[in-house]
């Protein structure tokens, strides 16, 4: 339990996987509620089943993000069950590998309509409900990829994350002085749904260019995120934090 976070309610976007699904069972241990959100309601559901075993409240909701009514129909749900939001974390994303010949049109808009519109939408839906209370945090995911050379990465998916970086320091500065914080968290290779998509050899070659010489894991993303979403962060707002075990420093 935390003390300043009791009782506060999350959205999790992606929250039925991977580093989401980290991210909920974290917000969960600090008693915060959660709505698990995900395009997979079936995988919403489990993880909403997880939140309740740790004891705290937890609600379920199938959403595309791509969608802008059901983005909202998703935060009038949260907020008619829970009252309020305190947290918004967009996970929600796809991964796509390869050179630009491999991109066809509808990929690079799939991604970038996955991975920067779904986190646009649900900051404009959920940003009015935090500035009706003058108080929020919304912490986006971008990636190792968005800030540094790509090693694997497509032009799709490294510019849909370099754009939530971009979006993440416009709105911080917009919200700044009205109690609402905007941060950012780049992980570098994690072992996830989404990584093990990666034959052996590729796992290799990340693997070899990471300094702590492994992948992370998706705890130690959601406690990053956590952090950034916490009272811990008061004064950092506009923020892009690595978690990349030392691939990538600035
Ligand atoms: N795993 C990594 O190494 C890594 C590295 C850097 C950044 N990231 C980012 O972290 C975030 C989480 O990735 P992960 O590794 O946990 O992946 P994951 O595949 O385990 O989880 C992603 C979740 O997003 C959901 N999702 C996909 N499309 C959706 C949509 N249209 N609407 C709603 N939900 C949708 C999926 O159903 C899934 O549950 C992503 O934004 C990803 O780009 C991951």
């Amino acid at each position: 339990m935390d003390a300043e976070m009791q009782g506060q309610v999350a959205i999790v976007t992606g929250g039925g996987s991977g580093i989401g699904r980290a991210t909920c069972l974290e917000l969960a241990r600090r008693g915060v509620r959660v709505a698990v959100a995900d395009l997979s309601a079936e995988a919403a559901g489990r993880v909403a089943g997880e939140v309740i075993a740790l004891g705290a409240e937890a609600l379920d909701c199938g959403v595309d993000v791509t969608a802008a009514e059901q983005v909202e129909r998703t935060v009038r749900a949260v907020r008619e069950r829970f009252g309020r939001i305190d947290i918004l974390v967009n996970s929600a994303g796809i991964y796509q590998s390869g050179t630009i010949d491999q991109v066809s049109e509808a990929d690079w808009d799939r991604v970038l309509a996955v991975n920067l519109k779904g986190t646009f939408l649900f900051c404009k839906a959920v940003i009015p409900c935090m500035l009706e209370r003058g108080s929020g945090a919304i912490v986006n995911i971008s990636s190792i990829s968005g800030r540094t050379r790509s090693q694997l990465a497509a032009v799709s998916y490294v510019a849909s994350k370099a754009g939530v970086i971009g979006l993440t320091m416009c709105l911080a500065s917009q919200l700044a002085g009205k109690g609402v914080r905007v941060n950012c968290v780049a992980p570098g290779s994690v072992s996830t749904p989404m990584t093990d998509l990666w034959s052996a050899e590729e796992r290799e070659f990340i693997r070899r260019s990471i300094p702590m010489g492994r992948l992370g894991c998706p705890a130690e993303v959601a406690s990053a995120i956590v952090y950034l979403a916490s009272p811990a962060a008061s004064f950092i707002t506009g923020e892009t934090l690595n978690v990349n075990g030392g691939a990538f420093m600035v």
